[in-house]
């Protein structure tokens, strides 16, 4: 009996170690099959939701938001000299704070502030600003740059967040991201269900 049990842990012991053999020598299989196809389409509703101002004026990587539209006459650094804070939070440097200007709901008149619960920048790591579509796509699977979310809790928070929501409902002279919240969950949910694909380059 214990003989036999022996020689069946040796079988199963060399059976594995030439399975974890072959398994070395290829990639370690995907969860899902990517279907480039399916999911690169629906990446691509993403990337232009991500890279509008109303989402990329607070995803920058040098602590200043941006001003960018039809009615600021281009694209430029965030007037009075704001940053995102010394402190790292976000929500501005000590003395020149975000809630300063920025209150709970949009100001109702051209160029006034706009404005929601919370308002403050993203952090550095979270840069979409002038980056590309590979780049991008790149950082939202990376969980040490995404605040470490999986891709479901990155669609729900696309869907739910008050910050993120702002950008359908802009304001005055705003032009609004594409879409819509819902529809922006569905793009990143079905492009995860594809196997979350990248574009090369
Ligand atoms: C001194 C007041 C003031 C402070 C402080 C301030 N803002 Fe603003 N912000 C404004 C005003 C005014 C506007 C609208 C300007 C316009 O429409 O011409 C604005 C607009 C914006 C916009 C809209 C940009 C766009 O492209 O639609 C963003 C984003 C923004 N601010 C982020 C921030 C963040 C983040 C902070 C804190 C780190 C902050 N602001 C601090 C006054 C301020
Ligand atoms: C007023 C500034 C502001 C605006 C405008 C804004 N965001 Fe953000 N965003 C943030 C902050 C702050 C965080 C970090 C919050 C956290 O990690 O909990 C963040 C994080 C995120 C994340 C988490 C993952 C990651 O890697 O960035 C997503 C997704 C996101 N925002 C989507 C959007 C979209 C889509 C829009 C436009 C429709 C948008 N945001 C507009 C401030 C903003």
């Amino acid at each position: 009996m214990s003989v036999h049990r022996t020689l069946l842990t040796i079988l199963a012991m060399s059976l594995a170690g030439a399975f974890g053999a072959a398994a070395q020598e290829t990639p370690a299989a995907p969860p899902v099959v990517v279907d480039a196809a399916r999911g690169l389409p629906e990446w691509d509703k993403v990337y232009a939701v991500f890279t509008h101002p109303r989402c990329a004026s607070c995803h920058v990587e040098d602590n200043r938001p941006r001003w960018s539209g039809a009615h600021y006459g281009g694209t430029r650094v965030h007037g009075f000299n704001v940053q995102g804070g010394s402190d790292g939070s976000g929500f501005g440097n000590p003395g020149l704070r975000c809630n300063t200007c920025h209150f709970e709901s949009n100001s109702s008149v051209l160029h006034g502030p706009p404005g929601v619960v919370g308002w403050h920048l993203a952090p550095p790591e979270m840069v979409w600003w002038e980056k590309s579509s590979a780049e991008i796509c790149a950082q939202i699977k990376d969980p040490a740059r995404n605040g470490g979310r999986t891709l479901a809790e990155i669609a729900v928070h696309v869907r739910d967040d008050e910050l993120v929501g702002w950008g359908w409902a802009p304001g005055p002279g705003r032009e609004p991201a594409p879409g819509s919240a819902e529809a922006t969950y569905e793009a990143l949910t079905r492009w995860s269900e594809s196997g979350a694909p990248c574009p090369s380059g």
